[in-house]
């Protein structure tokens, strides 16, 4: 079990002692994106697919263009099980998933978060919509644990400053989906995926990001593993509740951070993730954030409807409506790989974006609006309406190619099926080279067109 050391905190006090900006030059890295050099606290958001993937090793060979669509069809395959446990948590383990090996990993970018002292670093996946940062630690029990592919990196809580929370304590008392206390000591058990399921205790180190040692930092120390994987070096975890970065971080970063995810054709590139007020763009268009007590991790925005070229699609109101009581409404999500919206909504941009497109249209994997690529020079631009602000989607947004096909795909979908989900999903393809701020003070998202490679 941990150690326990008398420097740390035994209550529900995060302690921000030592936040040192680091003057140490970051080394000149070829996989970092372009802005992030000069500025420490800009830090590279890096796609689990791509060259510089710190996860992914050997690295994967660099995706042939005409199997991008293959690739994005890949990463969504988990998009299903990611849905239904962000609208309950607790059905995930229901959501039957497609068994053997998966080609990628879990998640989609990773962001390297050094932990403890003596320190580690660990390339944890980035996820907006988690509140709880993990990591697997040694001693760890469970198929999990070892037939991990890529294998996992351990940290070892006997060999840092690691020190476990006691329990009970108005900490543990916060973890999502509760805790238990044997021997004294703040244990719970998570389900990710939808297929796994560990165990972990709860505990605090230091961490350092973009720049700042954060003393106190509390996270999960995975010690079981069981039904499948998790992400290999842990997961940041950036969503809304009392146990996440941001909150844990609030005197330190104003519960202000932004990201910008970089294009899937980007093999070499990255993007940013910026915490902090500091440094964020100062005229971005925002709209109100929300918050649903049926779901407070998750970022709501109000999505008041969509344009497809210039005609703003008929969406029954009560399909896009923000609802407290069942969590109904829009987020915007960094797990999810595909946009997705609840049936209405996604039968009405389908059925108008079929009649501006020549057909014939076919189905590729998670896509059902394939149609011949010489006919997208003519496709219409999708707009998503928020709140006082419009979202062009850049045409990579919004169309994927195959060039192998040749097809071009209408890259949304509907919830899955067997999902009884009432929630649109705004995610990773139509986030490209998009700059998205979220202001918990100021209760707004901003969304801005970026190069963010
Ligand atoms: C960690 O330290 C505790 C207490 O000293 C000990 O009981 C435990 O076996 C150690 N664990 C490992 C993996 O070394
Ligand atoms: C990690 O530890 C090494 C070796 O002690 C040290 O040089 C380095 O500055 C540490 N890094 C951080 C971010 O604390
Ligand atoms: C977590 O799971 C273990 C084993 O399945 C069980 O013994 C324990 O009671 C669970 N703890 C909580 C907090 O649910
Ligand atoms: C969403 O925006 C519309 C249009 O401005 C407004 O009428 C509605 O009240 C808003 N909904 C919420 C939940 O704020």
């Amino acid at each position: 079990m941990a150690r326990l050391t008398t420097t740390y905190p035994t209550t529900f006090t995060f302690l921000f002692l030592s936040l040192l900006l680091s003057s140490a030059a970051t080394a000149v890295d070829p996989c970092s994106s372009s802005t992030s050099t000069d500025d420490p606290t800009r830090i590279s958001v890096i796609p689990i697919y791509s060259k510089c993937c710190p996860v992914s090793s050997p690295a994967p060979p660099p995706p042939h263009p005409s199997s991008l669509l293959d690739t994005v069809n890949h990463l969504a395959a988990r998009d299903h099980a990611r849905v239904s446990s962000l609208i309950s948590p607790t059905a995930a383990a229901d959501v039957p998933i497609a068994p053997g090996k998966q080609l990628f990993n879990i998640g989609n970018y990773v962001v390297r978060v050094t932990l403890g002292n003596p320190n580690r670093t660990f390339a944890m996946v980035l996820d907006i919509s988690n509140d709880l940062t993990f990591v697997p630690c040694t001693p760890c029990s469970g198929e999990g644990c070892s037939a991990a592919d890529p294998p996992l990196a351990f940290f070892d809580p006997n060999a840092s400053s690691y020190w476990a929370y006691d329990c009970p304590s108005e900490l543990c008392s916060h973890v999502p989906g509760g805790s238990s206390c044997p021997a004294g000591k703040c244990l719970y058990n998570q389900s990710y995926g939808g297929d796994s399921h560990f165990s972990a205790t709860l505990g605090t180190d230091f961490l350092f990001l973009g720049g700042y040692y954060i003393s106190g930092f509390a996270f999960g120390c995975v010690h079981s593993i069981s039904g499948g994987s998790i992400p290999a070096q842990g997961l940041l975890g950036l969503g809304r509740g009392p146990l996440s970065l941001l909150v844990q971080t609030d005197q330190l970063y104003s519960g202000v951070f932004s990201y910008c995810l970089p294009s899937f054709n980007s093999y070499y590139f990255s993007g940013t993730l910026k915490l902090g007020p500091i440094g964020q763009p100062k005229f971005i268009p925002t709209t109100p954030l929300l918050k649903n007590p049926h779901r407070p991790s998750l970022y709501y925005v109000n999505m008041t409807g969509v344009s497809v070229g210039s005609v703003k699609v008929p969406i029954p109101s009560k399909s896009l409506g923000f609802n407290p009581k069942n969590g109904a409404g829009t987020i915007i999500d960094s797990g999810t790989v595909i946009t997705r919206f609840v049936g209405p909504v996604y039968a009405a941009i389908r059925k108008e974006f079929r009649k501006q497109v020549k057909g014939p249209f076919s189905s590729l994997g998670a896509f059902d609006t394939c149609f011949a690529a010489n006919e997208d020079a003519g496709a219409p631009v999708i707009t998503l309406h928020f709140q006082g602000l419009d979202l062009v989607l850049p045409m990579e947004n919004s169309l994927i190619h195959s060039s192998s096909g040749p097809l071009a795909c209408l890259a949304m979908a509907a919830v899955p099926k067997n999902v009884n989900s009432v929630l649109n999903v705004i995610a990773n393809l139509q986030q490209q080279n998009i700059r998205v701020l979220f202001d918990e003070k100021k209760s707004v998202v901003g969304i801005a067109r970026e190069l963010c490679n």
